[in-house]
């Protein structure tokens, strides 16, 4: 009888860390991803091209699977926002699943901020704007600054955090040109220290063992682009906002209708209020869930993903911290330009502080200007007995790589 199955939607860097925790659990894996070159191809045991955004397609691929001998005991993403797709497998195949609504719910912003808005949870004030008229009149109304984003997009692509009315017709097209249905919407900025949670939904209560300081050190160089670097992990804030970070993810996950399932957060500390920009129905990309977290406290999170997704009743106390280290991450942001060469990632993986490192770009590959965080070119992530030592470490790996990166 062929070992059990778990299909990952998704097979580019991060989830390659998926398939070695399925490996380790004895697992076979099938990945499905439209890029064809996806790392995730060779590590698998099968594998079929399908873009992660096309559920149609993603779906025909796994029972092309299983009408050529395969089986699949359970679907699920990481680092991909698709949880619509996943959904939609899961529905199809009689899998553990979040259901087509709940994912719809996830994955729209305005659908979710409405649910959000029912159950009164604490979060920034939103609309969705029709043209660039109505923005300058919502942005008037709501006054600066706020933030512009496209209503259906991921790992901020078209995010801008706005300061200036003249500055509003600029971000309307750009937010636009990143959504697939053409919506924009605008928000409230929350000033205030951003948090990224990572954690499940388990029978109707949740669970946030990874709590996450953002690292937003480079607000003003992207301007007006809201662009991450990274993020450390204990949190400053903990343990004082714990319980409430526990009750805003439970309210939130139940507000689109979650019982069960990976929840993370985009959480900010505002007013001394914890408030939720969004919430995501699987792990974090940036390598927050699938390295930093064990690294910093030993929890599996992707094995109890993988667990979830086969429909297996999870305890939850295998989401309590094994240890208490610390954990870092951070990303190069080198010039934009062509790249001739980068070194140093050998001796960084040797470094004794390092859990993961990756260069995303190869010679000959073009770096853009950076407005997002699909741009990010490479990253470190270190771990430390103090979150400082963590910092540090990362810091220095990360900064220890060297571009040869020829203009253009
Ligand atoms: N209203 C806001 N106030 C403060 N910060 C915000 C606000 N909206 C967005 N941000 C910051 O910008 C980040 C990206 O925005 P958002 O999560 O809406 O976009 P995204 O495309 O879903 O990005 P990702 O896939 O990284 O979550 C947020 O995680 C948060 O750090
Ligand atoms: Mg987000």
């Amino acid at each position: 009888m062929t070992k059990e199955t778990i299909m990952i939607i998704g097979a580019a860097q991060e989830h390659c860390l998926g398939i070695n925790v399925a490996h380790r659990m004895g697992m076979r894996v099938f990945v499905t991803d439209g890029n064809p070159r996806s790392p995730g191809f060779a590590l698998a045991e099968a594998f079929s091209v399908a873009s992660t955004y096309d559920p149609k397609a993603t779906l025909d691929a796994a029972k092309n699977y299983i009408e050529n001998g395969g089986r699949i005991d359970g679907v699920m993403t990481l680092a991909a926002d698709v949880p619509y797709t996943v959904a939609y497998v899961a529905e199809h195949l009689g899998l553990a699943g979040i259901g087509l609504e709940t994912a719809l719910n996830a994955s729209e912003k305005i659908r979710m901020k409405e649910c959000f808005l029912q159950r009164s949870l604490p979060m920034p004030l939103f609309r969705e704007v029709a043209n660039e008229e109505h923005l300058m009149q919502v942005a008037d109304e709501f006054g600066l600054p706020i933030v512009v984003k496209p209503v259906d997009s991921r790992g901020a692509r078209g995010v801008q955090l706005i300061r200036e009315r003249t500055l509003l017709p600029a971000a309307y097209s750009n937010a636009r040109q990143y959504s697939p249905t053409d919506r924009v919407m605008i928000e409230e900025y929350l000033p205030g220290p951003q948090l990224s949670t990572e954690g499940f939904m388990l029978d109707g209560e949740a669970y946030v063992p990874a709590i996450f300081d953002r690292n937003y050190e480079y607000l003003d160089r992207f301007a007006p682009f809201v662009v991450e670097n990274g993020g450390e992990m204990p949190s400053l804030y903990e343990p004082r906002i714990r319980d409430e970070i526990n009750s805003v993810m439970k309210q939130a996950a139940l507000a689109l209708g979650m019982e069960t399932g990976v929840i993370k957060g985009d959480l900010v500390v505002s007013q001394g209020q914890v408030k939720v920009i969004e919430i995501a129905a699987r792990l974090s990309g940036g390598f927050f869930g699938t390295v930093a977290t064990p690294a910093s406290c030993g929890v599996d999170l992707v094995r109890t993903n993988i667990e979830v997704s086969l429909g297996r009743s999870v305890d939850p106390h295998q989401l309590d911290h094994k240890y208490e280290r610390a954990a870092a991450i951070r990303f190069a942001f080198p010039e934009s330009g062509r790249v001739i060469h980068v070194d140093g990632l050998s001796e960084i993986l040797q470094d004794e502080s390092c859990c993961y490192a990756h260069v995303f770009v190869n010679e000959g590959d073009v770096i853009p200007t950076i407005t997002n965080h699909p741009g990010r070119p490479a990253v470190v992530v270190a771990d430390g007995d103090t979150r400082e030592d963590a910092v540090i470490n990362a810091n220095r790996l990360i900064n220890s790589l060297c571009w040869q990166i020829e203009q253009i």
